[in-house]
């Protein structure tokens, strides 16, 4: 059976998200397949054309996905997870130890760490068989332990260099079962986004990048990796982040 090459953005729904499928679409939109959890933002993104699937990140959610893909003979070429939350409903970022719950711990290490991880055990099959996967999972600067000189953020920051570490691992299996891959844990910069919104207040209006050009930084730098078995923590210069 012939593959199909595929693009595929998990977090469609994101600002980042969008603004890429935006670009891909313009080198061909039937090769990208767009996951969100709602169909409003899987409608946004279908007007350009490409395909879509509603999903939920659950694992049988995420298992019937990979066996889509398997049963498409589906060549992934690049892989763009964006999932992320700074804050949700009940809880902010923390500043102090006295303001840790546990409850909001665990919702934003699920989505930040444990649903990236999630996708990328699910869609391991298709992407050892991948002829070169690009692969780059949202991360965050202040997931560095080196950069850390603020302090504050401990869930975000937390799930960041948790997901960061857990996808050292991954890029080191996939030396072994698939050297021609490469994964990115990537810093987009500070981008005009919901996530973002409540935080910008403090921030210079030209540091602050709108999703477009987010998106676009993101295309180049992923287009520009090399295949060499490590992960690379890059920012959206393509400039390298201390672990
Ligand atoms: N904006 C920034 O300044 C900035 C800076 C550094 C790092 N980042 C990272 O960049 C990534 C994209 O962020 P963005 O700024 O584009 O944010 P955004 O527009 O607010 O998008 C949020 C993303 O998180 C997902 N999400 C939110 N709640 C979720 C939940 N309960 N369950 C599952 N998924 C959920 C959404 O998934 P659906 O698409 O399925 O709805 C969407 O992909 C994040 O990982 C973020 O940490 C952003």
């Amino acid at each position: 059976m012939s593959s199909i090459s595929l693009d595929i953005v998990i977090g469609a729904g994101s600002a980042i998200g969008r603004a890429l499928i935006e670009i891909w679409s313009g080198e061909g939109a039937q090769r990208i397949l767009a996951v969100a959890r709602s169909a409003d933002s899987l409608a946004v993104v279908e007007q350009l054309g490409v395909q879509t699937h509603q999903c939920d990140y659950s694992e049988a959610a995420l298992a019937a996905l990979a066996i889509q893909l398997q049963e498409q003979s589906a060549d992934i070429s690049r892989l763009v997870i964006c999932n992320g939350v700074l804050q949700g409903e009940g809880y902010r970022p923390e500043r102090a130890l006295n303001q840790l719950k546990t409850s909001a711990m665990e919702q934003v290490f699920e989505i930040n760490t444990f649903l990236p991880m999630r996708v990328l055990a699910s869609l391991a099959p298709v992407l050892k068989r991948s002829a070169a996967p690009r692969i780059a999972v949202l991360s965050a600067r202040v997931g560095s332990i080196g950069d850390n000189g603020l302090g504050g953020w401990y869930s975000y920051r937390g799930s960041k260099a948790a997901l960061n570490m857990m996808l050292r691992c991954a890029a080191l299996e996939m030396r072994r079962v698939n050297p021609a891959a490469k994964i990115m844990a990537y810093h987009p910069g500070t981008v005009d986004t919901p996530l973002s919104q409540p935080f910008q207040a403090n921030v210079a209006p030209e540091k602050l990048f709108s999703p477009a050009r987010a998106a676009k930084a993101l295309d180049t730098v992923l287009a520009s990796l090399e295949a060499d078995g490590e992960l690379s923590y890059l920012d959206w210069r393509g400039e390298s982040i201390p672990w």
